[in-house]
């Protein structure tokens, strides 16, 4: 009899919306692949919901990649898997600070080393930038990239904003008269088992060549041009905010905490004054540039580094 082949799943999730995704997607593997978890958890749990100082406090080292400890790994590094599913999600279009956490770790490093990776996310829009710093930590450790699921909250940029943030501030998460539910969309949650199929096909084959673009035929990475337009307009912003912040202190100090406060006011104009004009400017930039986006929206779809 063929051994079961093996499964290790790293995530970290507040809500349990990124472990809901999980189960759906592994649910149809279930008795045909062992499976084993490993849930991050910092030393300094992050809270849920978030109080709005400490939120926009929290962007500075998630920029920067100087995250918040993470207790010690439960599985043992040296164990053998045939994959691994790193599930996270994006926090300031960067990897969360838990998987920052993970990824520079040396136990992380060790685990991943040789080993086939799908990169599994479930976030708001946003997720571009942070799948690029993923990619590089994977290759730093020696892991290969064979696949990326993404889910992401299908509402219209500015109304999926809302609702995050008023799940983030106040741990609502039902749809209002005026507001949808937060989050990924429930049928996009339930109908992620379809890609199980692909998973298990290239277990069984070894032929890993052939997952993403089996993935990417069930639309396992959808991508509107004008986010990856917007994306790089934020990035650029959110570095030199973080620059700015830390220069007064780390984490939570209080000499800091008047930078911070302009911050969230700047950010919250940008997003409701300038996000228009910057649709427009979007717009102009995605007709002239229309070639040059299309490949970036094929890049970013991809699961290469460039
Ligand atoms: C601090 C913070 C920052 C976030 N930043 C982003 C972001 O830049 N892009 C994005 O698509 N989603 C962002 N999100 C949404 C998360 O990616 C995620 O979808 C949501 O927090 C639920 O995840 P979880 O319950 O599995 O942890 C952010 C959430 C938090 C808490």
């Amino acid at each position: 009899m063929n051994e079961r082949p093996k499964i290790l799943v790293v995530y970290y999730t507040q809500t349990g919306q990124l472990k809901r995704i999980i189960d759906h997607v592994l649910a149809p593997l279930e008795g045909k692949a062992d499976i084993t978890f490993e849930q991050l958890v910092p030393v300094t749990p992050f809270p849920f919901p978030w109080g709005k100082q400490q939120f926009y406090d929290t962007m500075p080292e998630t920029i920067q990649a100087t995250p918040r400890a993470i207790q010690p790994l439960k599985v043992d590094v040296n164990a053998s898997f045939d994959l691994v599913i790193l599930a996270y999600q994006p926090w300031f279009l960067s990897p969360s600070q838990p998987t920052a956490a993970f990824l520079q770790s040396e136990a992380g490093k060790q685990l991943l080393r040789g080993k086939k990776v799908v990169t599994l996310l479930g976030s708001r829009n946003m997720w571009l930038n942070a799948q690029e710093k993923v990619k590089q930590y994977l290759q730093q450790a020696g892991a290969s990239l064979v696949g990326n699921i993404v889910l992401v909250d299908k509402s219209p940029n500015l109304i999926s904003l809302i609702t995050i943030l008023r799940w983030a501030f106040k741990g609502k998460k039902e749809a209002t008269r005026f507001l949808p539910q937060a989050g990924v969309q429930e049928n996009e949650i339930i109908t992620a088992g379809r890609f199980a199929g692909p998973i298990a096909s290239a277990l069984a084959s070894g032929k890993w060549e052939e997952l993403h673009p089996q993935l990417l035929a069930l639309d396992s990475v959808e991508l509107l041009p004008n986010l990856v337009v917007l994306e790089g307009k934020g990035i650029r912003a959110f570095r030199f905010w973080a620059k700015f912040i830390s220069a007064k202190g780390g984490p939570g100090a209080p000499s800091r905490q008047g930078r911070v406060s302009m911050y969230r006011g700047l950010l919250l104009v940008g997003i409701f004054v300038l996000q228009p004009i910057s649709i427009i400017t979007s717009l102009i930039q995605l007709n002239l540039k229309k070639q040059q986006l299309r490949g970036e929206v094929d890049y970013y779809k991809g699961i290469t580094l460039r």
